[in-house]
This record gives structure tokens, C-alpha cells and sequence, in this order.
């Protein structure tokens, strides 16, 4: 026999920025972190799991190629969902696991991503997410949602944060263990449903230096990580939580906005120092920039990960629809901007 289930999970765009560990082998941050979950039909993983009696070990394919299951951090994801595992009981089937059973029985992993791989378009978080929550359903764990994050956290920290749709903050806790380091969900995705988010994918390669070794350097190197981390993100998060209670969108996108050029600024002070945007992506600043300026008040915030696409955030569709235009002017696809296409998609699930 065989017993399989599937889930799909959304990727999420931080507006406060994750950047910068206590802790590297429990995956704990240096401050907490706001994001929004995207529509899972634009950006998202879908990832079967399925177990056998037949099968010999644990496997995994990604986008249809195998890939090793060794790293510590899946290790670390299968060993906390084994530990905590149920009895599972499919009558139709009529196969019953016993929950010790979970210790030796192995599991195959298929996981799809409909969007570029490390990119800067936060694949690992949807991955990660979907991988423990399907496994969760799998085992048929007690765990609730906020509980599961901080499974997903050890997986890649910025996994935690989609396992809910809408507004989420990504607490950073106060344990040592990590035990409060983990997910709440701020606003569902009905709350301001005006937003729409437009990605422009200026590079789909992959990025050069990955945000776990990246955040490494900058902790160890920069010399504004702390003043950014103890003083300036504690006062931001509070502010964007207001912000995003209030629908207020001018604050929305100021701190949106500063934040991410923050989080770049302490790229660039790190040393060796990391580039993830190009000319490109500050074309798209300026552009965005001075059509916010040229407005009463701002039409469009942006963010940018760890790599050179661009997430704009519209304040609703009409705007959207003339950043389309803008940006279709300004930067036209296959011209010698390496602009490769748009990604358009609402915010929630
Ligand atoms: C810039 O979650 O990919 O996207 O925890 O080492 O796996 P690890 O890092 P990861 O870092 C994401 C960094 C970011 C900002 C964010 O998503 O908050």
C-alpha cells in the first residue's frame, strides 16, 4: 500500500525584513519580521508525500530531479514531524500506522515550485512550509499552524511565515530553545484585499550568494546590523502593524520601502560586501520613486530580497494597472534591460 498527501503552499514577500541570526542551527533571528502570503495560484509549491512499506529510504525529488536528503535542516524538519507523528487510520484502505511505527517507516517527497528556484523569489519558503505541513497532515499531527512554524522555521527561517494567508509576523522569541520563535498571523487575507502585488522578474538566475551565508557576513561584518535589528526594526514593526490594521497605505509603503532599502544598505556594509540588486532593479526604484512624488500620496510600494527582482505593492488595481503600463514603457520585455517578465498576482490566498 501507499498513502500519500498533497498540499500547495504560497510564497511570502517580507515588508519588514529577516536578515541576521542568534542562532544558526535552530534558526533563530535577530528581530522580528512582517510579511505578506501571495495567491497560491502565482507563486507556490505543491509537494506530495507519500509512504510505503516498500519503500527502502527516505527520497526527494525537487522539480522532478532527486535531490540529497542529508542537510542538517531537513533532518532537523523530518526528525521534529517524526517525533511528534499519531496514529493514522485509512479504513477505505484499511491500513492503520501506529504513530511508532513513523520511526521506521521511510517516505518519498515530490515537491514542484511554479516559479524560478533561489532567485530572490523566496522558493525556500514556500518549499519548506509545504514540505512540513503536508508531512504534518501525513502524520496526522495535533500541532496547530503557529506550532507547525516553528517546525518550518528549522527548515529556512522565512518558511515560518507561510504557513498562514494575509499579514503574518514572524516573532522572534525570547527561548533559547526556540520554542517562541514562530509565526501569528496578523490580518487574514480578506483584510485589505484592495492591494495587488506585480513581481517584475529582472533575473530569474540563480543568486550568487545564498541569504543563509549572506546574513552570516553581515552579522559577523556589518557594523549597522545591530543598530538596525535592536534600534530601528522593534519601532518599524510596530508601526507597519499599525499601518497594515489601518489599511493606511502611505505608512504601508514608507516603511515598506525604507525597509528594504535598509536591509540593502546593510548588504552593502557588510564585508565582503553582497550586491543582490542591479541597474535594473534602481531603474525601478527611481521610476517608482518619482511617480510616488509626483502623486498626492504614494501609489505603489516596493521590496526587494536577496537577489534583483522587484515585488511592487499597488494600492489597488487601478494603480496597479498603470504600473503595468509604466513599467511595460519604461522597461520593455526581451529589450537590453534583462527584464525576462511580469509576474502579476494578488496578494492572499
Ligand atoms: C531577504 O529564510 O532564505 O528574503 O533562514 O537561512 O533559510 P534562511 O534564510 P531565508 O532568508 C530570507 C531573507 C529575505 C528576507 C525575508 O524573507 O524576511
Amino acid at each position: 500500500w501507499v498513502l500519500m498527501v498533497t498540499a500547495r503552499t504560497p510564497t511570502n514577500i517580507a515588508v519588514i525584513k529577516y536578515w541576521g541570526k542568534r542562532d544558526e542551527t535552530l534558526i533563530l533571528p535577530i528581530n522580528d519580521s512582517i510579511s505578506v502570503t501571495l495567491d497560491p495560484s502565482h507563486l507556490c509549491t505543491t509537494t506530495t508525500v507519500s509512504v510505503s512499506p516498500s519503500f527502502d529510504q527516505d527520497r526527494m525529488w525537487l522539480n522532478g530531479k532527486e535531490i540529497s536528503l542529508q542537510g542538517g535542516r531537513f533532518q532537523s524538519c523530518l526528525r521534529e514531524i517524526r517525533a511528534r507523528a499519531q496514529d493514522v487510520e485509512d479504513k477505505k484502505k484499511g491500513i492503520t500506522i501506529k504513530k511508532e511505527d513513523w520511526q521506521k517507516l521511510n517516505l518519498h517527497i515530490a515537491s514542484y515550485n511554479n516559479f524560478p528556484t533561489a532567485a530572490g523569489l523566496a522558493s525556500s519558503a514556500a518549499g519548506l512550509a509545504c514540505l512540513v505541513f503536508s508531512l504534518a497532515k501525513l502524520m496526522n499531527l495535533k500541532e496547530d499552524n503557529s506550532q507547525l512554524s516553528a517546525i518550518a522555521r528549522q527548515g529556512s527561517g522565512s518558511a515560518c511565515r507561510s504557513l498562514y494567508g494575509g499579514f503574518v509576523k514572524w516573532c522572534m522569541g525570547k527561548e533559547e530553545n526556540g520554542s517562541d520563535s514562530l509565526a501569528v498571523q496578523l490580518a487574514d487575507e480578506k483584510h485589505w484585499d484592495d492591494l495587488v502585488i506585480i513581481i517584475a522578474v529582472v533575473s530569474a538566475r540563480q543568486k550568487e550568494t545564498s541569504s543563509t551565508s549572506g546574513m552570516r557576513d553581515t552579522v559577523v561584518t556589518s557594523a549597522l546590523i545591530e543598530h538596525r535589528a535592536k534600534e530601528v526594526v522593534p519601532k518599524r514593526i510596530v508601526e507597519m502593524e499599525d499601518a497594515i490594521q489601518n489599511r493606511d497605505f502611505p505608512s504601508f509603503a514608507r516603511l515598506a520601502c525604507t525597509d528594504s532599502n535598509q536591509f540593502h544598505a546593510v548588504c552593502l556594509d557588510t564585508y565582503p560586501p553582497i550586491f543582490y540588486m542591479n541597474d535594473t532593479s534602481h531603474r525601478i526604484i527611481s521610476c517608482v520613486e518619482k511617480w510616488n512624488r509626483a502623486e498626492e500620496t504614494p501609489q505603489v510600494a516596493y521590496t526587494f530580497d536577496a537577489g534583483p527582482n522587484a515585488v511592487m505593492i499597488a494600492r489597488n488595481r487601478k494603480t496597479a494597472a498603470s504600473l503595468l503600463q509604466r513599467l511595460l514603457y519604461n522597461f520593455p520585455p526581451q529589450s537590453d534591460t534583462d527584464l525576462d517578465s511580469y509576474i502579476i498576482g494578488d496578494k492572499s490566498i
